[in-house]
């Protein structure tokens, strides 16, 4: 792997547990280092397991709140708050409320405002207003996308509303037990990710192994946005073994960190 900027670094779980340990683990260690830095932050199930581990430490008294304004990284079009499908309400039930965030203190991104370009706009403005993102926590998507930044999706990539793909539709309906998935996502913009000082794509899963390797060993590509997350300043992924295998040294390249 190549980062054009910066050091980008493989750590490889071998379980569950190590997962989750080794992802709150950078967290934290990103946290400390800039503790005023905003965070942006996928849902999904991946990072779940590292949010938990997050709120059980702070639970246990060894985590403090986080002191860094907290960004929604993306959000379904039409979706209110109190929707059993609102991305927001998940990151709030997963992340701010066990880690006792402060609502006020959430950057937001609402996919039910009447003027979605005016809310895009108004998402960049007060993300630039905060010294931009220092921390994006990612997932990966199973054609590739960050945030819903569907392919094909390149490095200028602005916030925006996007039909979502029929890959991603199927991806999402795992979510909610049948229930009709919407059919646009409004999301933070490929470029506003890469201006991230540090990105931690968090990836899982066997099937998640074959876009794994395209994203960090194929060619840049708008048709896998996370192949442009190689350009950040520095890029950690953090995977499971399942996500993993057979990705060798010579792919990812000479930062590679292998950490077991
Ligand atoms: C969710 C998001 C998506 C997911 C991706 C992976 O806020 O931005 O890009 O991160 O679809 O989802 P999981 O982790 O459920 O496989």
């Amino acid at each position: 792997m190549s980062s054009r900027d910066g050091e980008a670094e493989l750590l490889v779980a071998s379980s569950d547990a190590t997962f989750a340990r080794l992802g709150a683990d950078v967290i934290r260690g990103i946290w400390d280092d800039c503790p005023g830095g905003a965070t942006i932050l996928a849902t999904g199930w991946t990072p779940i397991p590292v949010f938990r581990e997050l709120a059980a430490r702070h639970t246990r008294g060894e985590l403090s709140t986080p002191q860094c304004p907290i960004v929604q990284l993306d959000e379904y079009v039409g979706v209110e708050d109190s929707d059993p499908r609102s991305l927001y309400a998940w990151l709030d039930r997963e992340f701010l409320t066990p880690l006792e965030i402060d609502a006020s203190s959430v950057i937001r991104l609402r996919g039910t405002t009447a003027d979605s370009e005016e809310e895009c706009s108004r998402f960049e403005a007060a993300v630039a207003a905060v010294g931009g993102l220092h921390l994006a926590v990612l997932g990966l998507g199973p054609n590739g996308h960050v945030g819903f930044n569907e392919p094909p999706s390149g490095p200028t990539a602005r916030t925006r509303v996007v039909p979502l793909s029929p890959e991603s539709m199927a991806s999402n309906a795992r979510y909610w037990n049948g229930a009709e998935v919407p059919v646009e996502g409004i999301t933070a913009g490929l470029d506003l990710l890469l201006a991230a000082d540090v990105v931690v794509l968090l990836v899982a899963g066997a099937h998640k192994r074959e876009i794994l390797r395209r994203s960090v060993a194929g060619p840049e590509s708008p048709e896998v946005p996370a192949s442009y997350l190689r350009r950040v300043s520095r890029l950690i992924i953090v995977a499971d073994d399942d996500a993993a295998a057979g990705l060798t040294p010579e792919e990812i390249g000479s930062r590679h960190q292998p950490r077991i």
